[in-house]
Order: structure tokens, then C-alpha cells, then sequence
């Protein structure tokens, strides 16, 4: 079934366009990657979905239009965004982060078995519960943003390059941590400037480039594309 279908999805700044009629869906239980290597409009349509900035197009998400609706109207639905450069809460403690994830959530039993499931994933936050997110590693704070985004139990996971700035065994770390939440069934939308990354994780891909989409298929074709080899993966 499809869960998210989007058509024309634009984002202006003033007189810049970011984003330029972009046409994607995403089926329940998919994981689909949204790639583009120059800066061009990726974090925007995630910003677009969620209502965050100002856009044109039309969003379904099971069955409801999302386009016109405020953020929090967009996350009771179902949508959870994890954003570049994370958007923790620095000067709460870990365990007090993953409490706001679940802030609307009236279900404790539920709530209490979902933290249980993340500090299952990391560990690391586990251990770490009592410190101030502030002082927490790059790769522990990716940890506790994907964390916190799980607590809301999201329909659809947004996830906005997840791998920035990260060392390489860190990336390594969640992108399996990625792959591990796909497969337990969680829908994923994953936006990458890592076009290696991406397509070995998901299932499909659309390729951006300059605002528009250039090409889309599912995850092997579009890696043994020679378009994208030579755009993406150095070749
Ligand atoms: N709030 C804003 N006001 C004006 N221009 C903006 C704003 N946010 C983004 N832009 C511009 O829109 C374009 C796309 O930005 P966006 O952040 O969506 O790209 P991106 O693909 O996520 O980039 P990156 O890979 O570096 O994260 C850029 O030219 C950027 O300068
Ligand atoms: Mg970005």
C-alpha cells in the first residue's frame, strides 16, 4: 500500500527555488532514499513534508493530504523527521530527550516498551541515560535523535543524512542500526548525499539534481547505473 505519495512538490526561498515539482511515493514497509550530491534541495522537501517551510504540491499520507497542515498537526499523523545536525535538546539528559519524543503519546505501557526498544538499539544511550545530550559524541548524537524520533512510534521515518560528519565506523553503526529498524518494519524515508550508503540500505531510489528528479529505480539499478557511478560513486 502506498503510505506516502507525493506530486509537485516545490520549495522557494524568496526567489531561489530549492525544490522543483518533485514526484515521489513510498510504500508501507519500504525503505526509499532520496539522493543528490550538491546541495540542491534535499533537507527542503524533508522540510516541505513536515510542514516546516513554505511549499507547493500535493502530499498524501494514508489517505490524507498533509500539504496546508501544521507541523504538529503532520506529526500526530504519523511523520517523524530526524534533521541534519540532529535538533537534541542539549542541556537535557539523554532519558529526558527520549521522553519528549513520546511527549503526545498517552499509552505508558507502550511508551515504556518503546524505550526499552531503543536503548535495545543503542546501547551506547543505555548506558548513558543520566548524561547531558550537549556532551554526548556526534555518533551518540545521531543515536539519540534516531532514538527520539522512534519514541513518537512514526508511521514514516524521515531521516535527513544520517551519516554527516560522522568517522566511519560511527556511519557503519547506523546504517545498520538503520537497516535493523526497515526490517523490523518501520517505513523509511532516508535523504543522502552518500549515494553509496543509501542504495545499499534501501530498496528504492530517486536521484536529484538541481532541485529536480533526474532519475529513479529500485537500489541496484540505479547503483549499477553509469550516470550515477559517475556522479555519485567516483567512477
Ligand atoms: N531558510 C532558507 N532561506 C533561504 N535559502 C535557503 C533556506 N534553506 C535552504 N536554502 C537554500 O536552498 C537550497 C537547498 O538547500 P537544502 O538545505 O535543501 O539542500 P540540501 O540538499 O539539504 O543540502 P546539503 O546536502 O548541504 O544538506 C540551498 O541553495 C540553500 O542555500
Ligand atoms: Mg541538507
Amino acid at each position: 500500500m502506498t503510505l506516502l505519495a507525493v506530486r509537485g512538490l516545490e520549495v522557494h526561498y524568496g526567489g531561489i527555488q530549492a525544490v522543483r515539482g518533485i514526484d515521489f511515493e513510498v510504500a508501507e514497509g519500504e525503505l526509499v532514499c532520496l539522493i543528490e550530491a550538491n546541495g540542491a534541495g534535499k533537507s527542503s522537501a524533508l522540510k516541505g513534508l513536515m510542514g516546516l517551510v513554505h511549499h507547493a504540491g500535493e502530499i498524501r499520507f494514508a489517505g490524507e493530504r498533509l500539504d496546508g497542515r501544521p507541523t504538529h498537526a503532520i506529526a500526530a499523523l504519523g511523520l517523524a523527521l530526524v534533521p541534519e545536525g540532529r535538533g537534541i535538546f542539549g542541556r537535557l539528559t539523554v532519558a529526558e530527550n527520549l521522553d519528549m519524543g513520546a511527549y503526545t503519546r498517552r499509552d505508558r505501557a507502550g511508551v515504556r516498551a518503546d524505550l526499552e526498544r531503543v536503548y535495545d538499539l543503542f546501547p551506547r544511550l543505555a548506558e548513558r541515560r543520566d548524561q547531558l545530550a550537549g556532551t554526548l559524541s556526534g555518533g551518540e548524537q545521531q543515536m539519540l535523535a534516531m532514538g527520539r524520533a522512534m519514541m513518537a512510534r512514526p508511521r514514516l521515518l524521515l531521516l535527513d543524512e544520517p551519516s554527516m560528519g560522522l568517522a566511519p565506523l560511527m556511519v557503519q553503526k547506523i546504517y545498520q542500526t538503520v537497516a535493523t529498524i526497515a526490517r523490523e518494519g518501520v517505513t523509511i524515508l532516508l535523504v543522502e548525499q552518500n549515494a553509496h550508503l543509501a542504495l545499499q540500505v534501501s530498496q528504492r531510489g530517486y536521484v536529484m539534481e538541481s532541485g529536480n528528479l533526474a532519475l529513479a529505480g529500485s537500489s541496484d539499478r540505479l547503483a549499477g547505473d553509469p550516470a550515477v557511478r559517475a556522479a555519485y560513486l567516483g567512477e
